[in-house]
């Protein structure tokens, strides 16, 4: 009787892992709207101290703006920031933090959560051109001493922490045409945290991106697994 109830609990296991990698690998199923990934805090940890990925706008915004915590604002919701760095073009295609996230959130995908993403925050590519060409015009802005390399030709990134540079040069000189997607970046987020000169998000600022029902996501799509394992575990105790 106890390796049979041992053995349905190791089942309920295996089932509830079972349904969390069915929609990492066809998000596409009807059934995966709800499905919330449990990944993207870890996943976005280790992104965000990689090398060559730590300058990423969205790694600089994790840090900067967030202390590199995730948490229920929406502005540092881990799940909003990753899928922002894994939009990055910079980003490649083979990036193992990026592989989870991108398969779920593919062309196709029904699952509602894909839709959360830090809004606007400019990718590698553009801050890396904004902030080149701000510093040609105004070299002697001082945000510019040193300011940053000029971009890759290969990878068309500046190796520099871009929106750094580019947020104390837009806050110095607003009115700087380049300056125009980092303005509206930081009006569609609250002006939430250092970069943007406010301060930081508290968890109960408006969500200006997510899509309706973030806040209790995580709760409510965990809850169908957790009441089929405690069903299970509830028939594999009255076996004994
Ligand atoms: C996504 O899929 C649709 C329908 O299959 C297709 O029309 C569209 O071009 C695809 N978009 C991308 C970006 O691949
Ligand atoms: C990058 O810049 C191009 C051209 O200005 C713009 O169309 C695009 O939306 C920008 N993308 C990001 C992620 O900043």
């Amino acid at each position: 009787m106890h390796s049979t109830s041992t053995t349905t609990l190791i089942l309920a296991l295996v089932a509830t892992v079972a349904s969390q990698d069915a929609c990492l690998q066809d998000p596409t199923a009807s059934s995966c709207s709800s499905f919330t990934y449990s990944g993207a805090s870890s996943k976005l940890t280790s992104l965000c101290s990689q090398p060559t990925t730590k300058n990423l706008p969205a790694c600089d915004w994790f840090v900067s703006t967030c202390s590199s915590t995730a948490s229920s604002s929406a502005q540092c919701d881990a799940f909003s920031i990753l899928n922002a760095a894994c939009k990055d073009a910079s980003v490649g295609e083979s990036n193992a933090d990026c592989t989870e996230i991108r398969g779920l959130c593919k062309n196709g995908t029904v699952v509602t959560q894909c839709q959360k993403v830090i809004t606007g925050l400019p990718d590698a590519r553009n801050a890396s051109a904004a902030v080149a060409s701000i510093c040609r015009e105004m070299p002697d802005m001082a945000s510019c001493q040193p300011g940053c390399p000029a971009p890759s030709a290969t990878t068309l990134v500046s190796d520099c922490n871009v929106l750094d540079v580019y947020s104390r040069s837009c806050l110095e000189m607003p009115t700087m045409n380049q300056c125009a997607p980092f303005t509206a970046f930081c009006a569609a987020n609250n002006k939430a945290g250092p970069r943007c000169g406010g301060a930081s998000p508290s968890a109960a600022a408006p969500s200006p991106t997510a899509t309706g029902k973030s806040g209790s996501s995580g709760a409510s799509s965990l809850a169908p697994s957790f009441l089929v394992g405690a069903l299970v575990a509830l028939v594999a105790y009255r076996q004994l």
